[in-house]
């Protein structure tokens, strides 16, 4: 027995096909599209653009800047007590390159962030406002080493503030 497909009908299979292939291809295109890797219900956005910001961005240097500045930033909390306990254990390289990126999105510098939202990425640490404080004091003693200006520092500052809501969890 013959499975000959009339000519007709080919032409129909070849565009469902087509269009079958193309769904799949424009699905795989939305996949590829860096998302944060997890997200907690009811969290705020980790990385907020403040488009206005961009400004603030360049005098950070950049994305280059901002990396330069969290090569810095990890040394200095790996250098204090306080904050050594929370960040010995953890891929530096890894958390240097998230804080480049968040920092880089909220500047409006076109980056994507790729991490954890706020609760996820901390959720594992018992974190108090006097960690807080002091992870704050650990940013601004690099930003001053990396030469940031202060205005620009303030800007950054206000933005993460808020952000205290999700990062303190005792
Ligand atoms: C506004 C303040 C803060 C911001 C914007 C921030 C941002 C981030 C980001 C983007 C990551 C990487 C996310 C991920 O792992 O997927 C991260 C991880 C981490 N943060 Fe924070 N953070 C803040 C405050 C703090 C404080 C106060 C502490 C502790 C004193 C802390 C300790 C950590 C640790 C230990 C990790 C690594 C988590 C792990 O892999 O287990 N962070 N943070």
């Amino acid at each position: 027995m013959h499975h000959t497909i009339p000519s007709s009908l080919r032409s129909v299979a070849v565009l469902i096909a087509g269009t079958v292939f193309m769904a799949a291809s424009s699905l795989a295109a939305a996949q590829s599209t860096p998302q944060p890797v997890e997200r907690t219900p009811g969290a705020a956005d980790p990385a907020p653009v403040h488009a206005e910001l961009v400004g603030v961005f360049e005098d950070f240097g950049g994305r280059p800047g901002l990396d330069a500045l969290m090569d810095e930033f990890m040394t200095i909390l790996l250098a204090d007590p306080r904050m050594r306990p929370f960040f010995e254990k953890v891929e530096h390289d890894r958390v240097k390159r998230q804080l480049a990126e968040q920092f880089c999105a909220i500047l409006g510098g076109g980056c994507v962030y790729t991490g954890r939202d706020m609760v996820a990425a901390h959720g594992a640490h018992r974190i108090d406002r006097a960690d807080f404080n002091a992870l704050v004091e650990d940013l601004q003693i690099a930003m001053n080493r990396r030469g940031i200006p202060f205005r620009a520092q303030n800007k950054l500052l206000a933005v993460l503030a808020p952000m205290h809501r999700e990062v303190i969890n005792r």
